[in-house]
C-alpha cells in the first residue's frame, strides 16, 4: 500500500492511546476514518480532533460500540458503510484491549473472562464483520494488535499475566494462520500483527475502569486493599515504595501515581508507536514490533526459549551485552496492571541484579523516576537499549522500522 490517502480504515479502541492516535495519523494523511470505543465520548473527541487536523475531504466518524459483543461490532460496520457511504473498507486496526485477569489461580472468572472476551473475541468478530468489506476493496490490510505479551506470557517474577497473554497469543496465532489463507483464498487482503512493548498510554487507569472500578482516589478502602493485597503491599514496603503501615489513602495514592508513570514514563509514545505502526502497514511488513523492548523481548525468547520464564538467564545475557545501558523499565512498567498484586517493583531486574552484578546492571538509587522505578531496590532498573546502539544484524525481525520517539 503505497499511501493512505483517499483510503477508508477502520479503527477499534479509537478513543485513547494508541488508537487514537491512529486515527489522527491516518487522517492527518488524508485517510477517512471509521473510529469506535466503548467509551463514545471519548471517540467522538478523537474524532473532532482528526477532522480538525485533516484535509477538507476527509471523513471521520466516531461510534459507541463494545468490540466484544458480536451484534455492536454487526451494527458499527453497518453504520460506517452507511456514514461513508461505502461498500468496502481498506484497512482495519482491530486495536481495542485491556487488562487484566493477571491469575488464573486468584482472580475471579468474570474479570479473566472479560479481558479474554475484549482482547480475543473482539478482534475475531472484527475480523469476521470486516473480511468480506476488506476483500471488496480489493487491496486491504487486516492489523491485528497483539502484544508482546502474544510471544511472551508474563510479567516478570510474581506477576502472572494469564488471560491478557491467552488472548493476545490467540490474536498473534489467529493472525499467522490467516497469512496462508489469505494467500490461498484472498489474495486482495493481507493481515499483519503488531507486537508493542511499553507504550506510554492510559490502558492502566482504562482497565482499571473497565473491570468496573472507580477512579483511585474513589475507591473504598476494600477496594483498594483488594487491588494492592497484604503481600504486595509488604514487598511494596521493603522496597520503599510505601511506607510502614501504609493507609489506603497512600495506597490510592500509588495506583495514581502509577498510572501516570505508566503513560508518562514510557520508553516509547502513543504517538511514536502509532507512526511505527503505520510505517510498517506501509511497508507491507506482517509482524510489526513495536519499541526497542519489544524487539529485545523477541529475540530474547527467540534465542533461548526454554529460559523464557527463568527471567535471570532470559535477560541475563542481553543485559551482559550492553553493560553500559541506562537501566530499563519496561518490563516492571507493565506489570501495574488490574490485580497484579502490583508489584511494582522490577522484581525480574532485582533478580537480575543480584546475579550479574555490577558489570551488567548499574544502580540507579538517585535516579528521580516516579514511584516505579523508585520502588526498585537498589533503584535497579534493567536497560533497553536504543536501536542506534545496537547491531540491527542481531535482531533479524521482519519488522523494518526503527522510527522510535522517546517521551522525555
Ligand atoms: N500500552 C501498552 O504498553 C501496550 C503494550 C502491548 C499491547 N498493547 C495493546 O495495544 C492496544 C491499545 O492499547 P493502549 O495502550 O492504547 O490502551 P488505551 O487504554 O489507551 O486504549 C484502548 C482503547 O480501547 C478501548 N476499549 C477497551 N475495550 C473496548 C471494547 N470492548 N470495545 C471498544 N473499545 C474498547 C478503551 O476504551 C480505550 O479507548 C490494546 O490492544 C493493548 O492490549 C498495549
Amino acid at each position: 500500500m503505497d499511501s493512505f490517502t483517499g483510503k477508508l480504515a477502520v479503527v477499534t479502541g479509537g478513543g485513547s492511546g494508541m488508537g487514537r492516535e491512529l486515527v489522527w495519523q491516518l487522517a492527518a494523511q488524508g485517510c477517512s476514518v471509521a473510529a469506535c470505543d466503548w467509551h463514545a465520548d471519548a471517540v467522538t473527541e478523537t474524532a473532532a480532533m482528526a477532522r480538525a487536523g485533516a484535509p477538507p475531504d476527509v471523513r471521520v466518524t466516531s461510534h459507541a460500540c463494545d468490540v466484544s459483543d458480536e451484534a455492536q461490532v454487526l451494527r458499527f460496520r453497518d453504520e460506517l458503510l452507511e456514514a461513508h457511504a461505502s461498500d468496502h473498507v481498506d484497512l482495519v486496526f482491530s486495536n481495542a484491549g485491556i487488562g487484566g485477569g493477571g491469575s488464573f489461580v486468584k482472580d475471579g472468572q468474570e474479570d479473566w473472562e472479560r479481558v479474554f472476551a475484549v482482547d480475543w473475541w473482539g478482534v475475531y468478530y472484527c475480523a469476521r464483520a470486516f473480511l468480506p468489506l476488506l476483500i471488496a476493496s480489493g487491496d486491504g490490510v487486516l492489523v491485528n494488535t497483539s502484544s508482546v505479551n502474544g510471544l511472551w506470557a508474563s510479567l516478570g517474577a510474581g506477576a502472572p499475566n494469564t488471560a491478557y497473554s491467552t488472548a493476545k497469543f490467540a490474536v498473534r496465532g489467529f493472525s499467522e494462520a490467516l497469512i496462508e489463507d489469505l494467500r490461498a483464498n484472498a489474495p486482495g487482503v493481507r493481515v499483519a500483527v503488531v507486537m508493542p512493548g511499553h507504550v506510554g498510554t492510559d490502558i492502566v487507569a482504562n482497565s482499571i475502569r473497565a473491570h468496573g472500578l472507580p477512579e483511585p482516589e474513589q475507591m473504598s478502602d476494600a477496594q483498594v486493599e483488594e487491588l494492592i493485597p497484604r503481600n504486595a503491599q509488604a514487598e511494596l514496603t521493603r522496597a520503599g515504595a510505601l511506607p510502614e503501615g501504609a493507609s489506603a489513602d497512600d495506597l490510592r495514592q500509588l495506583l495514581v501515581q502509577g498510572n501516570a508513570d505508566f503513560r508518562d514514563k514510557a520508553p516509547l509514545s502513543a504517538a511514536a508507536a502509532a507512526t511505527i505502526i503505520l510505517d510498517g502497514v506501509q511497508s507491507g511488513a506482517w509482524r510489526i514490533l513495536v519499541g526497542e523492548d519489544a524487539k529485545m523481548i523477541d529475540a530474547a525468547v527467540r534465542a533461548k526459549p526454554e529460559a523464557a520464564y527463568d527471567y535471570a538467564e532470559l535477560f541475563g545475557e542481553l543485559a551482559e551485552e550492553w553493560p553500559q545501558e541506562t537501566l530499563s523499565s519496561s518490563v516492571g512498567m507493565r506489570r501495574l496492571d488490574h490485580r497484579l498484586a502490583v508489584p511494582l517493583i522490577d522484581q525480574h531486574a532485582a533478580a537480575a541484579a543480584g546475579q550479574l552484578g555490577e558489570r551488567a546492571v548499574q544502580a540507579r538509587v538517585d535516579q528521580p523516576l516516579g514511584g516505579l522505578h523508585r520502588a526498585a531496590p537498589g533503584g535497579v532498573r534493567i536497560v533497553v537499549p536504543d536501536s542506534e546502539q545496537r547491531p540491527a544484524e542481531r535482531f533479524p525481525m521482519i519488522h523494518r522500522h526503527d522510527k522510535q520517539g522517546v517521551v522525555a
